[in-house]
């Protein structure tokens, strides 16, 4: 807030993304609120508490539509309101082209080298034009002043800057891509790469976690538009307009707000035990995410069976709980996937179980922010193994949540967070053998050992935290808007 009013005094915040930091669903008589599992809902809406301003989301709850004014817009949170919600609605079958096709069948899969083929239909791209247009007009509509600064996430809206530039020339553009960026050559498979690439030019600033996945932006329009880069000054002219294009390693809040009430870690400990049913000295391994092909989830069971082959001794010590929250359930790589997870399990299970001892808990339900921050405080380790992931927050709300010091984080060196926590035991996902020996030296670790990597990663967490992302790209956007002002002048 400090930093927004010093740098960017009397600003107007409009952000967009496609998932709702606030779900209202109503079950019979009673409306619940839900907060989704979303790395960028829980990276964002801190920082949009602080600001202030305006969030345009889709509303996709089932009460949504109740909860709303004549204008579309609920205040948010409830009961402590600090901004306003403003909800785009997409009917069924635009949902199947714009979030199911062109950006969970089509662009997910392009961006993640996880190896399922993408799937591009004319049909959805179609969709996903109308819906950035309609994200677009949305955002023009909320806007009371010719200048807001916008916030743009993720790769649902590659289009939306250029739209809303049309509309609004002197707005500041701040866009963010959540996931990774791949090589040329891989995006070029995409049959609408030259209007993805334009669409994002629109922005003022576009924002990768990786300096990796800039240059690979780079190549790519270097290859597929006309355009004047500047690899130095990290910037491309296209079609008049400068766009900036840098890195800014996501993180999460500090303190977390779900570490607030958490009870003491040995309560944790006890609570969580006895809730799976498992006695008290037993060391529990915990991986918890969306049900995402990205995330590594079957390598890791494969791994927890590796284990106990060649790691007999922890039979009856050592389970894994995996907890999956069921997402874009309507895709068939993603109906397959929890399918084979659950026939894995079961195999697993069958293989090391015996009376009263059950290797792996396979939960699939979403969990809210604090029963998650227990799991982590109850564990011994958390495993991250994404075959290939932007940055991946669990790794840092892992460490985050444990505030006793202790625990081990097996991170996946595909996963952007790699970059930044070094001190983890870092693993290649793709080699089950190496993963299952990080397992068995997490397990053996030292409390002193546990103790010296976690403080590390607090303090780099601390420091690099989601305000600090937000405030990089604020003073970055002021500059420029200073800059321009200038050059108006002249
Ligand atoms: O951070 C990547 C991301 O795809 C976000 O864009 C999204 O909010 C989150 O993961 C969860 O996915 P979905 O919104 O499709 O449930």
């Amino acid at each position: 807030q400090d930093l927004l009013e010093n740098e960017l005094p009397d600003t107007e915040v409009i952000i967009a993304s496609n998932r709702e930091p606030y779900i209202h669903n109503r079950d019979g008589d009673v409306i619940s609120v839900q907060r989704p599992a979303s790395g960028l809902v829980s990276a964002l809406e801190p920082v949009v508490r602080a600001t202030g301003g305006t969030w345009v989301a889709h509303g996709s709850g089932s009460a949504d539509r109740e909860t709303v004014d004549a204008n579309d817009r609920v205040l948010v949170p409830p009961g402590k309101p600090a901004y306003r919600l403003r909800r785009v609605w997409i009917s069924d079958e635009e949902q199947d082209g714009y979030y199911y096709g062109l950006s969970n069948e089509g662009l997910w899969p392009l961006c993640h080298l996880a190896y399922v083929r993408p799937i591009f239909r004319e049909s959805d791209w179609q969709a996903y034009v109308a819906i950035n247009q309609r994200f677009a007009d949305a955002i023009v509509r909320e806007a009371t002043r010719p200048d807001p600064v916008i916030l743009v996430q993720d790769y649902h809206f590659a289009l939306l800057p250029k739209m809303v530039r049309e509309q609004l020339p002197k707005a500041t553009i701040l866009t963010f891509w959540h996931i990774p960026w791949p090589n040329a050559e891989a995006f070029g498979i995409c049959p609408w790469k030259e209007e993805i690439i334009a669409g994002l030019l629109g922005s003022t600033v576009l924002g990768f976690h990786t300096q990796a996945y800039c240059n690979n932006f780079f190549d790519t329009v270097d290859r597929f538009i006309e355009s004047r880069i500047d690899r130095e000054h990290r910037s491309v002219v296209h079609a008049g307009h400068e766009t900036m294009v840098r890195p800014y390693p996501i993180s999460i809040e500090w303190p977390p707000a779900a570490l607030a009430g958490q009870k003491p870690v040995d309560e944790c400990r006890r609570v969580v035990r006895e809730r799976y049913g498992l006695p008290a000295d037993m060391r529990i391994g915990i991986g918890i995410e969306r049900f995402d092909y990205t995330k590594g989830i079957l390598d890791r069971l494969m791994a927890v069976d590796e284990l106990l082959i060649r790691h007999p001794e922890w039979k009856g010590r050592f389970t894994f709980i995996q907890i999956a929250a069921p997402t874009r359930s309507k895709l068939a790589s993603y109906v397959n996937l929890q399918q084979e997870a659950q026939r894995i399990t079961e195999e697993i299970n069958a293989r090391h179980g015996s009376d009263g001892y059950q290797p792996i808990h396979l939960v699939i339900r979403h969990h809210e922010p604090e029963d998650v921050y227990e799991l982590f405080r109850a564990a011994d380790l958390c495993v991250v193994s994404s075959l290939h992931d932007g940055m991946n927050l669990v790794a840092k709300e892992f460490v985050a949540a444990r505030d006793d010091e202790r625990g081990v984080l097996v991170l996946s060196r595909f996963a952007g967070a790699s970059s930044e926590l070094s001190e983890a035991l870092i693993i290649n996902p793709y080699d089950v053998h190496g993963m299952a020996t990080a397992i068995d030296r997490g397990l053996s670790m030292s409390e002193d050992e546990q103790r010296e990597r976690i403080r590390l990663m607090r303090n780099h967490i601390r420091e690099r935290n989601v305000y600090r992302w937000a405030g990089q790209i604020l003073i970055d956007a002021s500059r420029i808007r200073k800059r321009l002002k200038v050059n108006e002048l002249h």
